[in-house]
């Protein structure tokens, strides 16, 4: 077991998802034993209510949680930082589209970039939970020359366990048999989750349902549109699910994912798929050793290419966008 802490900083964490991410960190969902050191970034007026927050994690006597610092400052919250979650940004109301967010939350991550290329660790890997997340880590990445572009990725994964979830209840199965699930694209409602290469059990999910009509005129929205069903039922977006899949995404990142599966992660292209090179979006992935590879090799059929188009044109447009605004 390492006993140097490991330097997670964390940002918006006097926020909803924060409120239960920072304790699945401390508990260990994230690196199990190994001990951590908590570094979370607030805006100023925030702090008071941060610091109930940590109240909170020193009386839960965390045992690997070896330290917590507080800020408002990102150059002094991200110093040394090895793992950073940016889910820090301002949610969407009902009726609003997750890039209808760019605007608020866009500058938040050059300055965030900027800090990170300042004072991160070396090793560190920055993953963006905050809304448009794709765009919000290419605006970051641009603003952090230095840091390697595999460093920088986007949260996906709730939609990717939105989607095996979805799957498993039209099938009656437990979720558990689900494997090889991917979204592709941008976390909103262009996304692609793409049932031809998914398994059930070992055989394919597309053949097992079979069902074209449910699979394009139900499941594919209702997965893509799944946060705005939960703003409307609960008033407020997802919380509980998407610290959840924030830990799993950097947990298997960090630690690596099974054999014999892959996940869903939002990484810079390489051109693989047709998806133009720098753009990030989501691929089906594997991590080994704090490193991620697209997996190679997946025969897309014609649907599946409209689709994947789709998404990729969205993600060009808000590149643009942000650009036309000075961010990138
Ligand atoms: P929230 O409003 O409860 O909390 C956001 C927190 O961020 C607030 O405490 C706010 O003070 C803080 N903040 C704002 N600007 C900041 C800055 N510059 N630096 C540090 N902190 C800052 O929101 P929430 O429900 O926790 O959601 C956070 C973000 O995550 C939203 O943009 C939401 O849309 C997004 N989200 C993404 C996914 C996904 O799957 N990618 C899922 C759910 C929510
Ligand atoms: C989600 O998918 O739940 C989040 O991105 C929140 C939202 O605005 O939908």
């Amino acid at each position: 077991m390492s006993t140097t802490p490991v330097k997670v900083a964390v940002t918006g964490a006097a926020g909803q998802i924060c409120y239960s991410l920072l304790f699945r960190i401390a508990s260990g969902s994230l690196l199990g034993d190994t001990p951590i050191e908590l570094r979370l970034l607030e805006i100023t007026p925030a702090l008071p209510r941060l610091e109930g927050v940590v109240m909170e994690l020193d009386d839960c006597a965390f045992p690997n949680l070896a330290g917590v610092e507080i800020g408002d400052d990102p150059e002094k919250v991200f110093d040394g930082a090895n793992l950073a979650m940016l889910v820090g940004a301002m949610p969407r109301k009902e009726g609003m589209d997750r890039s209808d967010l760019l605007g608020a939350n866009g500058k938040i991550f050059t300055g965030q970039g900027k800090a990170l290329n300042k004072v991160a660790a070396d090793d560190v890997r920055i993953l963006v939970t905050g809304n448009p997340a794709n765009t919000n880590a290419l605006i970051a990445k641009d603003n952090a020359p230095d840091i390697p572009d595999d460093r920088f990725s986007a949260l996906t994964r709730l939609d990717h366990n939105r989607a095996k979830s979805m799957l498993a209840k039209k099938l009656g199965v437990n979720v558990g048999e689900v494997t090889n699930m991917t979204i592709w694209g941008n976390h909103s409602n262009t996304q692609f989750p793409d049932l031809f290469h998914t398994k059930v059990g070992g055989k394919n999910a597309y053949e097992l349902v079979n069902d074209e009509a449910w699979y394009e005129n139900t499941y594919i929205p209702e997965v893509a549109k799944r946060g705005g069903a939960v703003i409307k039922a609960r008033g407020a977006s997802s919380a509980a699910s998407a610290a959840n899949a924030t830990v799993e995404a950097m947990h298997d990142w960090a630690v690596g994912t099974p054999a014999n599966d892959w996940v869903s992660m939002s990484v810079v292209s390489d051109g693989s798929y047709g998806v133009p090179e720098g753009l990030i979006s989501s691929f089906p992935v594997t991590c080994k050793d704090g490193k991620y590879e697209i997996v190679q090799g997946l025969d897309l059929n014609d649907f599946s290419k409209k689709k994947i188009a789709a998404t990729v044109d969205e993600l060009t447009k808000e590149q643009g966008e942000v650009r036309e605004m000075g961010l990138i």
